[in-house]
Parts: structure tokens; sequence; C-alpha cells
């Protein structure tokens, strides 16, 4: 028997294994029932009774050998499969890159931000205004009878008897004329709030662009002329406009603005409700009253008024049947747009 190489293969059969798996066949190989280390130490019968002792030392530290160096190695492995669990592998940076959640504007940000620059180019700027307002500014001079039912606690949320959360943009028109002279062309833009019962078409809290023009001899032809201008560059240079006679306390005469369905052109569709126009904005020329409630003269100074619904401009234009979608936070409406 080649002791020398049977103990070579030993140390190299059990160094190369690198897995449990492998070691225990290494450790059958040599230990095991009919392994060569354990068929070493049987024959050992068989030799003549002289060379017994020599034979039966070389098993034994054969043996001792394989059993150490097997422990040894057992341990090393158990080691290296602990720290696996916690190894990172190296990045490979010549993977493709994932493409990662990247957010964008709310739809509605969006459309307020188009709303204003239509506005800007017609010369608008905008003017601040707080959404905790005063009831002053918000009904009493804007020309709102006391008894007037928007007044009321049932439409308006109040914070105390004379501090409310803004029902309408207008309040900003008074802010600005009671600190700047005409001529003034302003937008003023945000959110406003009412205690509506919350439906598909009603929100309690929605959003409004409403623009002001004071200057000597403002006629309400000016004012049709700048919502044409802004409708047709919003929908289009096909859409044609017209004004209804309605009612706003702080503007007199008062209109509602309808336009062409940009769907049909007018012919009547389900985006209209058949009818052939869409109801888009308020408008008016300013009361006297709200003149006089800033200081500016009414027999001086003329001017128009209007308002519309940001979130309505982007039901329409989107095809949005629910207003309740823009305040849902739901991925799957907001990555349409
Ligand atoms: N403030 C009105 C509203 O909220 C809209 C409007 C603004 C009407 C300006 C006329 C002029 O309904």
């Amino acid at each position: 028997m080649d002791v020398e190489s049977l103990e070579q293969s030993i140390q190299q059969d059990i160094s190369k294994a690198n897995s449990v798996e492998a070691l225990e066949e290494a450790r059958i190989r040599y230990l095991g029932r009919k392994g060569r280390i354990t068929a070493l130490l049987r024959n050992i019968k068989d030799v003549p009774p002289t060379e017994r002792p020599q034979i039966g030392a070389v098993a034994n530290r054969l043996k001792q050998l394989a059993e150490g160096l097997l422990e040894q190695k057992t341990t090393a492995l158990r080691a290296t499969q602990t720290a696996s669990r916690f190894y990172t592998p190296p990045r490979d940076a010549t993977l493709p890159a994932h493409e990662g959640a990247r957010g964008h504007r709310h739809i509605l940000s969006q459309t307020v931000s188009e709303l204003k620059e239509i506005f800007f180019g017609m010369g608008y700027s905008l003017a601040p205004g707080p959404d905790v307002e005063l009831e002053y500014y918000n009904f009493q001079a804007l020309n709102f009878p006391d008894e007037h039912p928007s007044r009321d606690l049932q439409d308006t949320f109040y914070v105390t008897d004379d501090i409310l959360l803004r029902t309408h943009t207008s309040p900003v028109q008074i802010r600005f004329m009671e600190n700047n002279k005409p001529p003034l062309k302003i937008i003023a833009a945000g959110r406003v709030y009412r205690n509506e019962t919350i439906d598909q078409s009603h929100a309690a809290e929605f959003h409004q662009i409403e623009g002001l023009y004071v200057d000597n001899n403002v006629s309400l032809a000016d004012l049709k002329k700048d919502v044409e201008v802004f409708i047709q560059q919003l929908f289009g240079a096909k859409t044609k406009v017209r004004f209804r006679p309605h009612f706003f306390p702080f503007t007199e005469p008062s209109a509602e603005v309808d336009m062409t369905c940009f769907a049909c052109n007018g012919a009547g569709c389900s985006v209209c409700g058949q009818v052939g126009w869409i109801e888009i904005m308020g408008a008016g020329m300013v009361h006297p009253n709200v003149f006089r409630a800033v200081g500016y003269d009414p027999e001086v100074y003329s001017g128009f008024a209007f308002g519309l619904g940001v979130d309505r401009v982007a039901m329409i234009k989107y095809g949005i049947d629910d207003i309740r979608l823009f305040l849902s936070n739901d991925f799957r409406f907001l990555e349409q747009f």
C-alpha cells in the first residue's frame, strides 16, 4: 500500500470539498463502512503479526488526520455559509438601469400652469391671496348682501364668526385693488372651499382661476374679447363663445359663459349632453359697489372680472367624469397624465 499517496489524496479531497455534501462524500470515501481507511484497519488482521503494529499505527494516524481535516473543513464551510447570507454581490455597472418610480406634477397643477401661461401671454400677472380669508373680503366687499344664501353655514366653512375658508378667488380682487391703482390686469389662482355634499361633480375643495381688468373705459366688448381669446387658446380657434345673462353680486351685468363643445364642435354629443354647448365660466362688469369698497371712483373706472373652475376645465379637457378622482391619490388615475 502506498501510504503517501493515500495521505495526499485524503488532504486533497477534503480541501477541495466546498460544500457540506462534497465533504460528506469525502468522509464516506475514507471513513465510511467501505472507506479506504476503514479497509486498512479492517485488513490488519490479515497481515503478518510482526507488521501489524506498524500498519496499525499508520492506519490510526491517517484516521486521525482525516477526522481532524474533516472537522476543520466543516467549521470553515459553516462560517462561509453564514457569511454568504449577508453577502451582497458586487454591483455590475454594465447592467441596464431600473426605470425607477419617478413622480410628476398632478394633473390639476399641470392645468393651472397651462391656464396661467395663457393669461400671462395676454398680459395678466398673478396676484396672491390667502386661503383662510376674512368674511369681509370674501363677501362684504364683494357686495354680497348680509342675507345672501352663500354666506350660510351650510355653504361656507367658518373658522370664526368673521374668518372663513374662501369660497372663491374673488376676494383677491379686493385685496389687490386696495393696494394698487388702475390700470391693472391680474389673475388669482388657487384652492377654494365650499360646504358641499360631495358627489361625482361636487367637491368641498376645488380650484379657481379668476381674472380682473380695471382701467378707464373698459367695456363688455373687452371682456368678451379676452374670454374668447382665452377659450380659443385653450380649446382651439374654432371654438365659439356665448354669454348667457346671469347674476353675481360683484358684477353687473353678469353672465355665464358657454363654449361650443370641443368634441362635436357644437353638433351635440355625449360630452356636452347633446346640447353642443359647455358652460365654462362666470363673468361680468365690476359692480360700482365693489369699486366703492376699495376707494375707486366708479365714474372714472370700469372693469371686468371672470372666474372659472380649474377642476372643471381639466374634467372637460381630459374626459374625467368624477371630480373626486383629483384628490383620490389613486396611481391608476394619476399616472394617466
Ligand atoms: N366668483 C364666482 C364664483 O365663484 C366666479 C366669478 C368670478 C364670476 C368673477 C364673475 C366674475 O362662482
